[in-house]
């Protein structure tokens, strides 16, 4: 099956094969060819061209006329935690009052609010539920999700979490990865130390038993778990091969960040409040720094120093943090929009961040994140006369005319 793409007045987002992450001053450029065709072979990106070159008896089975608009990779979102069930609407009303995330939390909100209302609800429900935003992102441009477990907190709730990212990763035409993030919180009626040996010793075991997790994660931070828990459960998780994606630095500086690089995580994630140390400690490793600017914007605390960030020559990316506490959005475009506007990253640099640097921190750009012989077709043709700093700029208005995940468009 050959798709043609014709008439695009840019496409953005080309690198050369094996080129997995974008790092300093890389981040500030966007291969780009004006006047292109894209051709599409089985799904992958077969070949692409000045418009003026493409092979005059070129027969494809179908031909998609982009009208003038740009053609660019799908968003990749490699941090998310959307398979919950319900809202968290009513500490919505708490936070506008004045409460904080951590008050929130420590009045038996937040996530231990989340798991009791995962618990009561019946696994085709959460599915269901979780498949809705699934769709929803799609339909924003998302190509790529990383999921989280985390709202669960007991081992069979953890189990069925994670057997519900499992049957997104079948039934959705987006890649899906996967990760166990029973540290979370502490589960109710124990204490932290129970907690942790439960996470350890039979959490961990029957993940991995069902080989349910691509990765693992911990949230790493003031008031639930400490560096040393971190190293434990993640010494647990190396046990089985499993590698880490860490929540660090949200609520304070927390040393998640250096767990996270002695475990080889392949990314650190928030990272809201960090010092010289964290970036002085990510030169020259394989660990992705992620922000989430979604959350800073909703909770009200501290963007990350991106900027700073990649002026000391490290690549980051930015991923959504979709969740019912911190950031009720999986919207990308808003991600990108949020990192030129309140982090002052250029278009170029918030683009790569949220393709294939977001790619690169859920292991997956081999596959997606770029204009790419080779590379799955997840595109979005956008629609007649945008730019790419248009999309951030204009942050509202619809710039999306069609998408394509392995080539197929999603109506
Ligand atoms: O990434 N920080 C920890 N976990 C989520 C929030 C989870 C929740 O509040 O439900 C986050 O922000
Ligand atoms: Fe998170």
């Amino acid at each position: 099956m050959k798709t043609l793409i014709k008439n695009i007045s840019s496409l953005v987002g080309i690198l050369p094969e094996g080129k997995l992450r974008l790092q300093g001053e890389e981040m500030d450029h966007v291969g780009e060819i004006k006047d292109a065709f894209l051709l599409i072979e089985n799904g992958l990106i077969k070949s692409f061209g000045r418009g003026e070159d493409l092979p005059g008896r070129l027969c494809a089975d179908k031909t998609i006329d982009a009208e003038r608009g740009m053609v660019m990779p799908c968003w990749c979102d490699s941090h998310t935690h959307l398979v919950y069930a319900g809202s968290r609407e009513g500490e919505f009303l708490d936070k506008i009052k004045g409460l904080s995330y951590e008050q929130i939390a420590q009045n038996g909100g937040g996530i231990l609010n989340s798991a009791d209302l995962l618990h009561n609800t019946p696994e085709d429900e959460l599915y269901s539920q979780s498949m809705e935003r699934v769709n929803e992102v799609i339909r924003k441009g998302t190509g790529a999700l990383e999921i989280k477990s985390g709202y669960g907190l007991r081992t069979e709730d953890e189990l069925k979490m994670l057997r519900v990212i499992r049957r997104i990763k079948e039934t959705t035409p987006a890649i899906i990865r996967s990760t166990f993030l029973g540290a979370h919180a502490v589960g109710r009626g124990l204490t932290k130390e129970e907690y942790v040996s439960l996470v350890c010793e039979e959490m961990i075991p029957a993940v991995a038993k069902e080989n349910l997790a691509d990765f693992i994660d911990v949230f790493c931070d003031k008031g639930f778990f400490t560096p040393e828990d971190t190293g434990r459960i993640l010494e647990k998780g190396a046990e089985y091969g499993i590698r880490p994606k860490i929540h660090a630095n949200e609520l304070d500086v927390s040393g998640g960040v250096q767990v996270g690089v002695k475990y080889d995580a392949l990314s650190v994630d928030h990272l809201e409040r960090t010092t010289d140390e964290e970036t002085a400690v990510l030169k020259g490793r394989d660990t992705m720094p992620t922000m989430l600017p979604g959350s800073s914007f909703f909770l009200g605390i501290p963007f990350g120093r991106a900027k700073d960030f990649i002026r000391e020559g490290l690549g980051i990316a930015l991923a959504s943090d979709y969740n019912p506490g911190s950031s009720p959005s999986g919207d990308m475009r808003m991600v990108m929009a949020l990192g030129c506007i309140r982090m002052r990253l250029t278009p170029s640099q918030a683009f790569n961040a949220c393709t294939i640097n977001s790619a690169y921190a859920m292991g997956v750009s081999h596959l997606t994140g770029s204009v790419t012989p080779g590379k799955k077709a997840n595109l979005i043709v956008t629609l007649p006369g945008r730019s790419l700093a248009s999309i951030p700029y204009m942050y509202t208005t619809p710039f999306i005319k069609t998408i394509l995940l392995s080539g197929e468009e999603i109506s």
